[in-house]
């Protein structure tokens, strides 16, 4: 009981120094993106009401929504059944060896599996390029694609990604399922909810990436606009750019 413990208070003061982001850099193959958890852990509930009639977002009030419209884009059907089915044929023969963990070091995620892959086969390679040349006009995509495998019953608990490793604009291209992703500002009332559809883009910059924690709802917490979101096995395919200056120490 002790020792789990004080395992725990280690894991956390690690996370919280940025120490575990530096040791966790070095492991190469793995992803380096390390966390900031909120100190949300539960389901917020929150009436959604329609305050922003858009199709895919949902905002549980007007303000939230004004805040964050231009820092969440969302791009449905960025890449065809065909293409989708390209990514997952250069990528299934690596990832099938993995093993998904449900017990991570800093509790992000749960049910999952990730690697980074720089080098990517000729059409793989133009829709990587398609991708970065939509997010990061100004900035300089990292190399390296972060590919986030998620068990259908895996999910992803509140956080923001490390500052000190990834910049201003994150997207992902989401395989294989559609989720809900929830954004939660970190010391204020305030929540959106986006719709990501299977084969759709995300963007999230800004206000929307730094302030607000994001997460991946699990299967059965999956509900948008009163609906059910069947959650699948979902494939992340998430491309950062370099961090800004000021937060490179
Ligand atoms: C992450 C993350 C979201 C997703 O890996 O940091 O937030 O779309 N992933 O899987
Ligand atoms: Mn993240």
């Amino acid at each position: 009981m002790m020792i789990t413990k004080n395992i725990n208070i280690i894991r956390n003061t690690l996370a919280w120094s940025g120490l575990l982001q530096k040791c966790y850099k070095n492991i190469g193959n793995h992803a380096k993106f390390s966390y900031k958890i909120s100190q949300y852990s539960s389901v917020a509930s929150f009436e959604s009401v329609d305050h922003c009639q858009h199709p895919y977002i949902t905002a549980s009030d007007k303000e939230t929504f004004e805040a964050l419209k231009n820092d969440v884009i969302l791009y449905e059907d960025f890449i065809t059944v065909e293409e989708e089915q390209a990514i997952l044929k250069e990528i299934e023969p690596y990832m099938r060896r993995l093993r998904y963990e449900y017990d991570h070091w800093d509790g992000a995620i749960h049910g999952f599996r990730e690697t980074e892959r720089k080098e990517w086969n000729d059409v793989n390679s133009a829709i990587i390029q398609r991708i970065k040349k939509k997010v990061f006009q100004d900035a300089t995509p990292l190399e390296h694609v972060h590919i986030i495998d998620v068990a259908k019953d895996g999910y992803i608990k509140p956080h923001i990604d490390a500052v000190r490793f990834c910049g201003s604009a994150i997207a992902g291209l989401c395989l294989l399922s559609s989720a809900v992703m929830r954004l939660r500002h970190e010391t204020k009332p305030g929540i959106l909810d986006l719709l990501l559809k299977r084969r759709g883009l995300y963007i999230i910059k800004d206000a929307a990436r730094y302030d607000y924690t994001h997460e991946v709802l699990k299967s059965d917490e999956s509900h948008f606009k009163g609906e059910e979101v069947t959650r699948e096995r979902r494939v992340a395919i998430i491309c950062r750019s370099e961090p800004r200056p000021q937060d490179i120490h």
